[in-house]
């Protein structure tokens, strides 16, 4: 893994829906690979005294949004490391620019009846509490899925094991830096 980490000059960034498992793959993603790790939506809570869903509560989602893209860049600004975004970090086409300029970005694709199942597990997204979250995921992922497939890097995440999505990262990483440097 070693080899990777020294060939890595910039951050590796995942995007996608709510519920792709960004969180919890970039967490193992950055360990496997010996690197610090940080999800943006819990840097926002940390600056913010806020969670997310509060911002949104609170202050509403441009407010929101305007700190997300903020944060981001300050992040990539930092030390090479794993970063998980919220969900629509990636689709503000300013943040968009930005990461697949400075950073490798990986897009998690998950099926919305994946996506459905994971995030009814916790009350926690804004915008899934309007009573139809299955027909909100359904319509986010057609909106937003040409900003999601300009990341560099594919990998999809089906409700199998975590350790199999990592690895295709770690595979494709590989594959993305042979080409890059060719
Ligand atoms: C959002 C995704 C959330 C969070 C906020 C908005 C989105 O993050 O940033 O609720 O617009 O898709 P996760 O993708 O980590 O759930």
């Amino acid at each position: 893994m070693q080899h990777l980490v020294k060939r890595l000059d910039r951050p590796i960034v995942l995007v996608g829906l709510m519920g792709a498992g960004k969180s919890t793959v970039g967490r193992r993603l950055a360990r496997r690979l010996g690197l610090p790790f940080v999800d943006s939506d819990a840097a926002i809570e940390d600056a913010a005294g806020y969670s997310a869903a509060e911002v949104f509560e609170r202050f509403g989602e441009q407010d929101f949004r305007d700190g997300e893209r903020r944060l981001v860049a300050r992040l990539i600004d930092g030390e090479v490391r794993v970063i998980a975004t919220g969900g629509g970090a990636f689709v503000d086409p300013g943040t968009r620019d930005l990461l697949n300029h400075r950073a490798i970005t990986v897009w998690l694709d998950a099926s919305v009846d994946v996506l459905a199942d994971r995030t009814s597990r916790r009350n926690t997204r804004p915008l899934l509490r309007n009573g139809d979250p299955k027909g909100t995921l359904e319509r986010l992922a057609e909106e937003r899925r040409p900003s999601y497939a300009s990341a560099h890097i594919h990998v999809k995440s089906g409700d199998g094991a975590h350790r199999d999505v990592v690895d295709s990262i770690l595979k494709a990483l590989e594959d993305h830096l042979n080409g890059s440097e060719a």
